[in-house]
């Protein structure tokens, strides 16, 4: 395992300059935050997520801030469908031509019980987000980021994507499958082409998620989506382009400054 050090200073003033980067989960959480900062250093965003409203607040902050326009594609990932997502291939191509990356990043933690009291639904609908749609999204987009120019895709794992944990059958089978068709995909796309594909698990953030998973925990204990941002912003950007099949874990170190470990 070697640890690699990412800190603000990585990230240089115009690293993601017009790049086209899709995030999905942009309406919240860590997925906003990297929406608003990946606009900032000069992407151009597509804003994917469920609430519309929560989108159009994220794209007035873009706009607002006078970043480059950010595109809204609001939609409800628990019912999409394959047309939903070669619509959406459709619309990108049309709007720019090329996709430079996609981020996988929504997610729910679903029903956080024992598995004899977790119903099918609930199981099926951690699956459809947190493992399907980014098969599905992958296998639409994939002709439009086979003609971009350092292209990422980058898979949100967790630590439940290397060990299974009471109550979180749903969240840590849905996170190992990830890390297996992240890893194929990487075999696949390795050789004959510059499309990276890597992991990043973020480590504990002060999220919806993290704080209602625990209802216990002081958020203020918890780094900010602002405090760990950084690393997804150097893995989009070009100079992260020999980065490629790795697992990039954000390690706690204090709110400030966080370490990454690739594996
Ligand atoms: N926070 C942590 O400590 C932590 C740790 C490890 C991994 N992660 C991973 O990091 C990723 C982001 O998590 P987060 O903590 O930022 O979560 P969050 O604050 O709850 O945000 C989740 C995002 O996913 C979107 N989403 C949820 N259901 C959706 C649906 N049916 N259709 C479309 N979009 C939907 C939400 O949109 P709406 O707001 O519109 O519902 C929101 O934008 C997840 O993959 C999570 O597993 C988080």
């Amino acid at each position: 395992m070697e640890p690699l050090h990412f800190t603000q200073s990585h990230i240089t003033p115009h690293c993601l300059a017009k790049r086209v980067i899709l995030i999905t989960g942009a309406s919240d959480g860590i997925g906003r935050t990297l929406a608003v900062q990946a606009a900032k250093y000069g992407a151009s965003v597509i804003l994917l997520g469920k609430t519309l409203k929560k989108l159009e607040s994220v794209y007035d902050e873009i706009v607002s801030a006078g970043y480059p326009e950010p595109a809204i594609h609001p939609l409800n990932l628990l019912r999409t469908e394959p047309k939903h997502a070669y619509e959406l291939a459709e619309s990108i191509h049309g709007m720019f031509g090329r996709l430079d990356a996609v981020v996988h990043n929504a997610g729910i933690s679903g029903q956080i019980c024992q598995i004899e009291h977790l119903t099918p639904e609930k199981w099926q609908e951690v699956l459809q987000l947190n493992l399907h749609i980014p098969y599905l999204l992958t296998h639409a987009l994939l002709p439009l980021i086979r003609i971009a120019v350092h292209p990422s895709i980058l898979f949100t794992t967790s630590d439940e994507s290397h060990a299974g944990k009471a109550y979180w059958s749903a969240y840590s089978a849905s996170k190992f499958g990830l890390m297996g068709l992240a890893q194929s995909l990487h075999q696949e796309l390795q050789t004959n082409t510059d499309i990276r594909v890597n992991c990043i698990n973020p480590g504990k953030v002060r999220t919806s998620l993290r704080v209602k998973a625990y209802p216990g925990l002081d958020p203020l204990s918890l780094p900010t989506p602002e405090d760990i941002i950084h690393h997804y912003l150097y893995l989009l950007s070009p100079e992260a382009k020999d980065i490629r099949g790795k697992v990039v874990t954000v390690e706690p170190v204090n709110h400030s400054e966080k370490a990454a470990v690739l594996i």
